[in-house]
């Protein structure tokens, strides 16, 4: 499938279908929709009159104009409001048009320009083109949704924008990376195969990659007790993925992306027990899946950052080799943790892997976890948390989520929380009370950072979406690979 901007003007365009963006209140037809209307004979007139088509977002109507005209069918799209039509609506009208027309050949899309940058707005359109489209069906010997038949989208009044295109290709083809992780099941995707999909990459965009085995991973530092903790209960031997890109000539800056990469989460000797959704857990890689998205894209776009990527890859099972509640671990920072709860395992995998970035003398570090229910509790599934050590680089992560229409709310690091982590044996426990979950969750990372500008996203509610939402379709979403890209691409 192609997409193309073109010159060529919506009375000109001829093919399948053709789609017509229009704002609420603004269905008296001018310009080139009441030419087009006049040469069609009033069928986009009488279509308005006759559905009622009044503009509202996510609305549409469409007609047949007939095999003789020089357009086949003609669909018209509600915008809602021209001054609530912002960057992002255009991903979603983009996405409804794209899912419209899925079973035609030839589209072309008409949406107004707004005062939005052209680049931004061909971005935008591509990334909500391609990511309504996708649809996993690896696991269907029959699927009933069948491919999109779609060969060649034009993007009419947007002409020369063949690069921001090229860009919204690059930064889906990581977020369809992502998706496609996350759904895939534990049984698929174990620390093994994602060892593999980072090595894959490596070698198809020129990545440097190393994975430490659980050797390597004994001798880092003080040891990384805490991972391996978590790691030793699995028959699947523990990867921990760190891979790299480097920009040609000296970097504007150094960061490091850290993903939690729980390719299954039982809960160990917690069990995760009825109701608590333990058959959806093959998604509490979603951190690292991310991670690995935007690497992907990222190794495409070239931007002037070293980038690092670290995976510490596991699953989190049961065994007689399992960590006991109770049990005493040891991160590679050489701080003990009593595991009052094995079911808080992300954090511990994480506490090794943040030590490990910090080591790479790097910015910043943001770190992306499907770290607690809590987090779901307080904010819902279509927003993550996020809490920062510096205003400066939360800013900036704000920024590129409003580029990307992710969504995100910043929660407290409210230091007097940490009580609730104390330990009469340890230097901290791994899980605090239930009230504030989310935030002891931050405090206990934040014991792994010295003093690296640091930013905690707590992604549990947004990597899946059971329902069709906007760009996504039911299942893995891909949250929050745009946000990393435009965050590293960002000055
Ligand atoms: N992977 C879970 C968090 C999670 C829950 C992600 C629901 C996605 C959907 C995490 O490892 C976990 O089990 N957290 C516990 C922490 C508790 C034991 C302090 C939780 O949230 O219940
Ligand atoms: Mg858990
Ligand atoms: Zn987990």
């Amino acid at each position: 499938m192609q997409i193309r901007a073109t010159k060529t003007a919506i009375l000109d365009w001829t093919g399948d279908i053709l789609a017509l963006g229009i704002f609420e209140e603004a269905t008296e037809l001018t310009g080139d929709l009441a030419h087009l209307n006049e040469k069609l004979a009033g069928t986009i007139s009488d279509l308005i009159a006759e559905e009622e088509f009044k503009g509202k977002t996510g609305s549409t109507a469409t007609t047949r104009i007939g095999n003789k005209n020089s357009v086949r069918k003609l669909i018209l799209v509600g915008l809602g409001k021209a001054e609530d039509f912002k960057l992002n609506s255009y991903r979603t009208a983009a996405a409804a048009i794209a899912r419209a027309a899925k079973k035609d050949k030839t589209l072309g899309m008409s949406l107004p320009v707004t005062k939005e940058e052209p680049a931004a707005i061909a971005q935008a359109i591509t990334e909500g083109i391609l990511l309504a489209l996708h649809q996993d069906n690896r696991f269907k010997s029959d699927p009933e949704e069948k491919e999109p038949k779609l060969e060649t989208i034009d993007l009419l009044g947007l002409d020369d924008r063949a690069q921001a295109i090229a860009k919204g290709e690059q930064i889906a083809s990581g977020v369809i990376l992502a998706r496609e992780l996350v759904n895939a099941p534990a049984n698929e995707l174990t620390p093994v195969t994602m060892a593999e999909t980072a090595q894959e990459i490596a070698s198809e965009y020129g990545l440097a990659i190393e994975i430490l085995e659980k050797e390597d991973c004994e001798k880092f530092e003080q040891g990384m007790g805490a991972y391996l903790g978590v790691a030793q209960a699995s028959d699947l031997p523990p990867k921990f993925i760190h891979l790299t890109y480097k920009p040609e000539g000296t970097p504007k800056r150094k960061v490091a992306i850290v993903g939690k990469s729980l390719t299954f989460d039982s809960g160990g000797l917690n069990l995760k027990v009825g109701g608590s959704g333990i058959e959806t857990m093959k998604m509490d890689m979603g951190g690292g899946a991310a991670t690995l998205g935007a690497a992907k894209a990222i190794a495409q776009l070239k931007p002037e950052v070293e980038v690092h990527f670290v995976c510490a890859a596991t699953e989190n099972m049961i065994s007689g080799k399992a960590m006991h509640p109770g049990d005493i671990l040891k991160a590679s920072n050489g701080k003990t943790i009593e595991v009052n709860n094995t079911d808080a395992e992300g954090r511990l995998t994480l506490a090794d892997a943040l030590v490990f970035a910090e080591k790479l003398e790097v910015d910043a570090i943001v770190d992306l976890a499907t770290l607690t229910g809590a987090c779901i509790v307080a904010l819902g599934n279509d927003m993550a948390g996020l809490w920062g050590t510096e205003d400066n680089l939360t800013t900036q992560l704000k920024t590129a989520a409003e580029l990307a229409g992710e969504k995100f709310w910043q929660m407290p690091m409210e230091e007097k929380y940490f009580e609730g982590l104390k330990s009469k044996i340890a230097d901290m426990k791994n899980t605090g009370p239930r009230a504030g979950g989310s935030i002891t969750a931050a405090l206990f990372l934040k014991q792994f950072i010295k003093d690296t500008p640091w930013i905690h996203l707590d992604v549990a509610g947004p990597v899946w979406s059971d329902k069709p939402n906007g760009i996504n379709n039911a299942g893995a979403t891909g949250f929050p690979v745009r946000t990393l890209v435009n965050w590293v691409l960002g000055d």
